[in-house]
């Protein structure tokens, strides 16, 4: 049972011992895990680590927005906000395969970074939220690649061609003690509780071609559904947000009829998924109340013109994945 204040008193003394008058980058995603090294090392060592965000326009509703607000303006951390939307659509055009789809995003994340960082001449360093549970899986890479099913791509994980020492500060960390010491560090507790999300984001949330138009109507109803998660509560007044471990809305590129006033629609189609896990090897599609997904469907097709059906996915991992691709 550890003691936060010197838990935290501890590490940021043991921040400023490894990196002297150094400067650091951290590669920000707006995740749990490079959030909590980013306030912690800012904590340790303020103006000398430079976060990169690398927006490749496949993140959420508002996310840049959030991470901006959250770090720059209220931590007063130095972010530079990079916005990579365009190049990531130019490679991502008429490629439809997932795994193409996440190596293109891989690897087109990596030379942002790359170029971004060649331009902090002088960082030494590279922070990565690396936590205890990544570094043992990266211990037993080699015996699981034979059982992989989707590569992961993380974007938080950058290679060793930057020639930057690495900065890992919750290296020892469980997760459960990355959001503590998340909270401690001040950030919102809706934002250290946060499902997780994958690195190549919406990239693999739309089904086949990424458009740019597509990505757009995904984030509005994607939007809608975790809003609609955290307003409703359980008797025990625990949101359903809470009581779910990933919850998103899925692209479709197919399109159906419906009707609207006197017209009829022809139009695309959204899937709502939601899932409970403990280790996300295995999950359940989560019981939502129906009158929840009645109203998620209803604001959905009224407010984002260009969707008129919602679908719930109720399909269990395995056979299913948690994610469409
Ligand atoms: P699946 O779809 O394999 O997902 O059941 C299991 C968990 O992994 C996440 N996921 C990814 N995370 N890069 C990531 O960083 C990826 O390429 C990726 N693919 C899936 C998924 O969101 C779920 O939490």
């Amino acid at each position: 049972d550890w003691n936060m204040p010197d838990y935290i008193a501890e590490a940021v003394e043991a921040i400023r011992q490894q990196v002297g008058s150094d400067e650091v980058i951290l590669g920000l995603s707006g995740g749990v895990d490079s959030s909590v090294a980013a306030a912690l090392i800012h904590r340790a060592i303020g103006d000398q680590l430079t976060c990169v965000f690398v927006d490749h326009g496949l993140l959420r509703l508002d996310e840049g927005k959030m991470v901006m607000e959250m770090f720059a303006n209220n931590l007063g951390v130095k972010v530079i906000h990079v916005d990579a939307t365009q190049q990531f659509m130019g490679h991502l055009a008429g490629v439809t395969d997932p795994e193409a789809k996440r190596k293109i995003i891989g690897r087109e994340f990596v030379e942002v970074f790359h170029a971004e960082s060649d331009k902090l001449k002088n960082a030494k360093w590279l922070a990565q939220g690396t936590i205890y549970p990544d570094v043992i899986e990266s211990a037993g890479k080699g015996k699981k690649a034979a059982h992989t099913i989707k590569s992961h791509h993380n974007v938080g994980g950058l290679p060793e061609t930057l020639n930057l020492k690495l900065l890992e500060p919750l290296r020892e960390l469980f997760k459960d003690e990355v959001r503590k010491l998340g909270v401690a560090l001040g950030l919102p507790h809706a934002m250290v509780y946060r499902h997780p999300f994958p690195g190549p984001g919406l990239g693999v949330r739309i089904l086949g071609e990424v458009k740019k138009e597509f990505a757009d109507l995904l984030r509005r109803a994607d939007a809608i559904f975790i809003e609609e998660l955290r307003n409703t509560k359980d008797e025990q007044g625990q949101s359903w947000y809470d009581k779910t471990s990933q919850a998103f809305a899925v692209f479709l590129p197919v399109k159906s009829v419906g009707v609207m006033g006197d017209g009829r629609t022809y139009e695309y189609v959204v899937a709502l998924r939601a899932v409970q896990t403990q280790d996300f090897m295995t999950a359940h599609w989560a019981h939502l109340p129906h009158e929840l997904l009645g109203q998620v469907s209803n604001r959905i097709i009224n407010e984002v013109r260009g969707i008129n059906r919602v679908v719930y996915d109720i399909s269990g991992k395995p056979p299913a994945t948690i994610e469409w691709e």
